[in-house]
């Protein structure tokens, strides 16, 4: 009788933490797949230039975007209708389930382009005063947990994004840190440099 009760308790906890903790995971992995991939595609790969590839991108970077986004910190009209569903509650599944996902390079169309980006983003440009990237975004593109990953992004996305930093028409980024790079790049540096780091 005793024993009889003790594995029934033993199966009604298990059962619970069966339902109860992966459920988080379970909610975002089905808002990503049912909503977001509408965009951001299957697993975060994006086959539309403008709609940013997610996969792989990093964690905390991923959850401020999220965040920024409901506060109204972040604005972007193709992104609203779904923030506008979001609960922050969604925001920590969402983001781990995207850094989860394994990023792919994306494709360089023109070689010689991508060739002064990395020089761009190895060195700066110290003439006009652009800082080097990699100072910050890290070798290869691959980002830490405090600067996002570029690489691997779509050479449309990275061009509108900087083109935001230094109109201000984004300007999440805190102490500026992103306006002061974006201020000092010209035209024809950034599609350089978003050349180089779609091939990476
Ligand atoms: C209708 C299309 C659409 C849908 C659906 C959509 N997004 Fe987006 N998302 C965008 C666009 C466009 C941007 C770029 C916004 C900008 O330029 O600032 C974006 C940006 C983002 C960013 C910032 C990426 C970065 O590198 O800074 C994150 C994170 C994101 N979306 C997550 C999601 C998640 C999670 C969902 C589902 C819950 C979702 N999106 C649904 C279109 C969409
Ligand atoms: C001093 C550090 C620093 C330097 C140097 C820097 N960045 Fe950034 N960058 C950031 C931070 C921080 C963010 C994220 C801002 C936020 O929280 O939204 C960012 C965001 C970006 C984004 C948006 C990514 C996305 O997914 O939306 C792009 C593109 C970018 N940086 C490109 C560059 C390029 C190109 C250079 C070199 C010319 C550069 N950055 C130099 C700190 C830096």
């Amino acid at each position: 009788m005793k024993l009889l009760s003790w594995k029934t308790a033993t199966a009604v906890l298990a059962l619970s933490l069966g339902a109860g903790l992966p459920s988080a995971w379970a909610d975002a992995q089905q808002l990503a797949t049912t909503v977001c991939v509408a965009c951001h595609g299957e697993g975060g790969h994006s086959v539309v230039p403008t709609f940013p590839n997610l996969a792989g991108q990093q964690q905390d970077y991923l959850a401020k975007q999220l965040k920024d986004f409901i506060d109204g910190k972040r604005k972007n009209e193709v992104m609203a209708p779904t923030i506008a569903e979001l609960k922050s509650g969604d925001v920590p599944g969402l983001a781990a389930y995207y850094a989860g996902q394994k990023p792919a390079p994306g494709k360089v169309e023109d070689a010689k382009l991508a060739e002064a980006g990395k020089k761009l983003y190895e060195d700066g440009n110290t003439t006009s005063g652009v800082p080097a990237c990699v100072g910050c975004h890290q070798p290869n593109g691959v980002g830490n947990t405090r600067y996002p990953r570029l690489a691997g992004q779509h050479q449309a996305y990275t061009i509108q994004q900087i083109g935001d930093f230094k109109s201000g028409t984004r300007a999440n980024d805190k102490g500026r840190v992103m306006r002061a790079v974006a201020e000092r790049i010209t035209e024809d540096e950034m599609k350089a440099v978003a050349e180089y780091l779609a091939g990476l």
